[in-house]
């Protein structure tokens, strides 16, 4: 089912509220990183690291191979464990050419410039025209306000990001994660 941006924003508001309030009860579990197009883009690194029991990061590296990359889409869809990873509540795409051209003047935009710019060079729009870094971001980096709204399951979580380009999956990082 598409979502409508407007939605998207109301769901990012919602989670980032949620986060908040919850923040030391949300932990990253595994992340996995995989290329669908090898010829398009390969990941040199991708993991994550417990520091210790309260500060653990995600970093990874994703190599461009056909420079520059002037048409990107991310499609966004969330999973909550059921017996499996079942799809839940969001499966949103946006186009990252068009939302990261002026971040300051789109609410969705902004959410991810914010959230990105200090953990990555995904932090400008199109043309892409190097590697992709997103560098410790950690779950605290998620946090910016300050009230709980949404009344999320506790449970197990997977946000799966597939980038789109020229219309085609090239890549996919799956971020697991737990809230208790
Ligand atoms: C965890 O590691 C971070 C970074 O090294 C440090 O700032 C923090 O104080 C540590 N927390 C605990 C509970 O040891
Ligand atoms: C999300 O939506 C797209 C397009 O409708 C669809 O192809 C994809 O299978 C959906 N993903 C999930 C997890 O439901």
């Amino acid at each position: 089912m598409a979502i409508k941006p407007s939605l998207f924003f109301v769901f990012l508001i919602f989670f980032t509220y949620y986060f908040t309030e919850v923040s030391s009860l949300v932990e990253f579990t595994n992340v996995q990183c995989e290329s669908l197009d090898k010829d398009f883009a390969l990941f040199e690194y991708c993991f994550l690291k417990s520091v210790n029991r309260s500060y653990k990061y995600v970093s990874l590296k994703v190599k461009l191979l056909k420079l520059p990359v002037t048409k990107v889409k991310v499609n966004f869809a969330l999973y909550k464990r059921v017996n499996g990873y079942l799809p839940f509540l969001y499966n949103i795409t946006l186009d990252a050419c068009r939302y990261l051209k002026s971040p300051h003047h789109h609410p969705i935009a902004l959410y991810f410039h914010n959230w990105f710019k200090d953990y990555s060079n995904i932090n400008h729009t199109c043309p892409y025209n190097h590697d992709l870094v997103l560098d410790k971001m950690s779950y605290h980096s998620i946090n910016t306000k300050v009230t709980k709204i949404l009344p999320f399951p506790e449970g197990n979580y997977l946000l799966e990001v597939h980038w789109i380009a020229y219309d085609i999956a090239r890549a996919v990082t799956k971020f697991y994660w737990s809230l208790t």
